[in-house]
């Protein structure tokens, strides 16, 4: 298996190769279910099409990347030519988001924590957080450290699952999660719906988290929320004749 990259390096990685190779297996699996992913095929990334093309920000930070699918797909249908910075904790799915870049494409791919970029000065024109924000213990240290990355006109796009739904689902096993919801952030982990494997989610009520972002002088521009029926499956919308 080839650990070669260009520009990553990495953490955490020694003495562990069959978990390394299953990891990497995983995001690969992973980058081939977004692909056929529909909240982003035909959502997320026709969004971020049009603010990037309207707005032109020539420097972009992805926290919590995974394996880049967003920002590579993004990339491959704007007019101008921004400068990407890739940042995940996970290795093996930066090493996935290296070797499917396109070669045109302008990108650091950076392992590790995003607490350590944002410590470090470094400001950004657009900072995204695309189903990150809920897999970390605490929301409003990690809008801390994306607000804490853009530079002064800069623009940060928040994709989140819908809550409620999640919270609806695990009330079939406990009751009490909507009702706690309404109070407090609830630590339920999710079931990957591209590799079938379980990871962190701290679900928490929208409402917070809008306050939280304005609570940190931002100014709140959209706010969208899409459904659809089968993530996954749903073929592309039919334009309206
Ligand atoms: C569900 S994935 C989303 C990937 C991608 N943004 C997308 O929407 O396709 C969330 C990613 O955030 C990463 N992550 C979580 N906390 C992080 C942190 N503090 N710094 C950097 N990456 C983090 C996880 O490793 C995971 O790959």
């Amino acid at each position: 298996m080839p650990y070669q990259l260009k520009s990553a390096s990495f953490e955490n990685m020694k003495g562990a190769s069959a978990k390394i190779e299953q990891s990497y297996l995983e995001a690969v699996a992973w980058d081939d279910g977004c692909a056929v992913d529909s909240v982003r095929n035909e959502y997320i990334i026709p969004f971020l099409v049009k603010l990037l093309t309207r707005e032109r920000k020539p420097t972009i930070l992805d926290i919590g990347t995974g394996t880049g699918y967003i920002p590579r797909s993004v990339d491959t249908m704007l007019t101008y030519r921004p400068h990407w910075t890739l940042v995940d904790t996970e290795p093996n799915r930066i090493l996935v988001a290296e070797q499917r870049l396109p070669s045109d494409m302008q990108c650091t791919c950076l392992i590790g924590d995003i607490a350590r970029i944002a410590g470090s000065g470094r400001t950004f024109d657009a900072v995204l957080l695309t189903f990150t924000l809920l897999e970390t213990r605490d929301a409003e240290v990690m809008l801390d450290w994306a607000i804490q990355s853009l530079s002064e006109d800069g623009v940060l796009v928040v994709v989140i699952p819908d809550v409620w739904r999640d919270a609806l689902a695990a009330a079939q096993i406990d009751p009490s999660v909507p009702h706690r919801l309404l109070d407090e952030a609830i630590d339920m982990r999710k079931i990957d719906k591209f590799t079938g494997s379980s990871y962190p989610f701290f679900a928490l009520r929208t409402e917070t988290l809008i306050s939280t972002v304005l609570k940190f002088a931002c100014v709140l521009e959209n706010l969208l929320a899409v459904g659809c029926q089968n993530e996954v499956t749903c073929p592309p919308a039919v334009p309206r004749s």
